[in-house]
């Protein structure tokens, strides 16, 4: 998704904007820009290049072209307007004197371009950015900051705002609302970035913008006010991330490096909530007596967020015996959902900023839901909306595709229905604790499952040619699949379909035929007769099988699929957090082997901050 970037200060901008950028191109872009602005001429220098950053490097030498203390940087993801150097932000005014750069939309901006163009403003873009840039010079009479405001009255959606005007170099203006902005304080320099990776090499200083909050960014510090124009005083945090920890380390992919974190960040998750026995969340929200009262859980989420969330629906179900109901974010927000002060609403995100995600934590707060979030960015949107939230500790994630992130969610969710099951007494005292003792072994069992990627990338070898693949499963095991054909198209480009094994007999098995994949999932002890069962079906009409199961059923696994893959045995809670570990790898292989661009998969966007 796109990333701003902003300095003010002593040194060169644009190297440390094309720096910026750099961090940010984890999000997912198709274009990069720059504006500086340049004191001999008094003008700005506005660059822009359609694809990846280094083309706008390469254009500007690094940055040497462009002289100047101050600017503003940017990554597009395209939204309005295809990508292209027109359509890359910075969006500048018809003057050349006011450039933006913007993340988020402007939802009434065809409104506003045809106000503006029926009083002469020519457009050169097609996107809504380049309204802002223009509705600001419309109303600017030199007061930078008056005709900002101005404009904010008057448009509508999402966006967060970096904003440079010739006539007043020594600013920079940051706006926010609905999609995150970060300002960065250092000597003699300030910052503002739409995420902290950008400037963490700069400075750990840092503050987060609240919705309808200004910025006035200077070279000795930074004003901040709110809607109505009054002071804001933002406190500031030190970022402790370790700044090695975004970077590749000696791996070939952020991917792969995320999956092999996963024993490590299973650890940060979990340890600290387990003591002595019971599971722990500080200060929870929701007092016993809350919990017992409550008629229903909700689960929003997105992608493999959501994933995580139908899997922790049969988790919670099971041991609460409380009705769960899971949701696309996108969707829940216009589905009249039952929700109210007796639902809790479990939002999960890795990024914290998923703009589907935040809307529908607003919908539900708005229905008088209490929502626990689980969210692995600290400080960011929906953590800070959320009466609880659950981190997931994951530490930073680079690649599109999600592995840790997922991992530890399920963890948390795992954990809460244990909390839940406890407090409830619906979980037999015997399963609380052999779950426990199964949650402290968990990180050595990835180890071990991580050892074994060597059989992985071979079955990756024998398959990754094929064009279209299903996963079959039932229960957890049809819901951890969902995310293992996630994994692979997102990254492979391969068709893959997930479906519970016993549906695939009402419609999709007319697609199996000689030489179609099937991966099926049988971790699930119980359901394990009946999968195997519907992999017989498949087998019958000529597909491939390769199956995944526990160590102790691989022989008679065997005798039915052409290749197995184990998992160590562990209680049912825990069997998707171990599958998932093979289907995370199998895609990464298949995709190394079709030469995928693995990290930054075409169209996808680590994170969604558009509807
Ligand atoms: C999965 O690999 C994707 N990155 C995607 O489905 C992701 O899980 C989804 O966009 C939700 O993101 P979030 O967890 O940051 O809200």
């Amino acid at each position: 998704m796109c990333g701003i970037v902003g300095y003010i200060g002593q040194e060169q901008a644009a190297p440390i904007l094309l720096d910026g950028l750099k961090r940010l191109e984890y999000r997912g872009y198709d274009s990069a820009g720059v504006a500086v602005y340049n004191r001999e001429t008094g003008t700005l220098s506005v660059r822009k290049a359609k694809g990846r950053l280094h083309v706008l490097a390469e254009q500007i030498h690094d940055g040497a072209d462009l002289r100047g203390t101050v600017g503003v940087g940017h990554t597009r993801w395209a939204t309005h307007g295809a990508p292209s150097d027109v359509n890359s932000h910075p969006q500048t005014s018809r003057s050349g004197k006011i450039a933006v750069v913007h993340n988020g939309i402007i939802e009434n901006y065809a409104e506003l371009k045809s106000f503006l163009i029926s009083k002469g403003v020519p457009f050169a873009s097609e996107t809504d950015t380049e309204v802002v840039a223009q509705l600001i010079e419309y109303f600017y009479q030199g007061d930078l900051l008056s005709a900002v405001g101005r404009v904010l009255h008057r448009i509508q959606g999402a966006y967060a705002l970096g904003i440079l005007c010739a006539d007043c170099p020594d600013q920079l203006i940051a706006v926010r609302k609905d999609s995150p902005l970060i300002l960065g304080y250092g000597e003699g320099c300030s910052f503002l970035a739409s995420d902290v990776t950008a400037i963490l090499r700069r400075t750990r200083q840092v503050s987060y913008m609240e919705d309808g909050e200004i910025a006035v960014l200077t070279r000795t510090g930074i004003r901040c006010y709110d809607h109505l124009m009054q002071p804001v005083d933002k406190e500031i945090v030190q970022v402790d991330w370790d700044v090695d920890a975004a970077e590749k380390g000696g791996y070939e992919h952020f991917m792969f490096k995320e999956i092999m974190e996963q024993p490590e960040a299973l650890r940060r998750c979990v340890s600290p909530r387990i003591r002595d026995g019971e599971v722990v969340f500080e200060d929870f929200c929701l007092s016993p007596e809350e919990i017992r009262a409550l008629e229903k859980i909700y689960i929003v989420a997105c992608g493999s967020s959501y994933h995580v969330g139908m899997v922790g629906k049969y988790h919670l179900e099971r041991l609460t015996r409380k009705p769960v109901e899971v949701a696309l974010a996108s969707e829940f927000r216009y589905m009249d959902p039952i929700v109210s002060e007796k639902t809790l609403v479990i939002v999960i995100s890795q990024s914290g900023e998923t703009l589907d995600t935040m809307a529908a934590l607003r919908e539900a707060r708005r229905r008088g839901g209490k929502i626990l979030s689980i969210v692995n960015v600290v400080g960011s949107s929906i953590a800070r909306e959320s009466d609880q939230v659950l981190y997931t500790w994951a530490g930073p994630e680079i690649a599109v595709a999600t592995t840790k992130a997922y991992s530890t969610q399920l963890a948390v969710i795992c954990l809460l229905a244990l909390y839940f099951g406890k407090l409830l007494g619906t979980i037999p005292p015997a399963d609380y604790r052999s779950a426990l003792e199964a949650f402290q072994a968990l990180p050595e069992q990835v180890e071990q499952v991580l050892s074994r990627k060597d059989d992985i990338q071979y079955y990756a070898s024998q398959y990754f040619n094929h064009d279209s693949v299903f996963f079959i499963g039932r229960n957890i095991d049809y819901a951890l699949g969902l995310e293992g054909s996630l994994k692979l198209k997102e990254i492979s480009y391969i068709h893959s379909e997930a479906y519970a094994a016993g549906e695939l007999k009402h419609g999709t098995i007319s697609l199996i035929e000689d030489g179609s994949l099937v991966v099926a999932l049988a971790a699930c002890p119980r359901l394990f007769p009946k999968t195997m069962s519907n992999v017989v079906e498949v087998k019958s009409r000529g597909a491939s099988v390769l199956a995944l199961t526990t160590e102790d059923r691989r022989a008679e696994t065997g005798q039915i699929a052409d290749g197995v893959f184990t998992i160590p045995g562990t209680c049912e809670l825990l069997l998707p957090s171990l599958s998932v570990v093979p289907l995370q790898l199998f895609a990464y292989y298949v995709a190394l082997m079709r030469g995928c661009d693995i990290d930054k998969p075409r169209n996808l966007a680590k994170s969604v901050t558009v509807e």
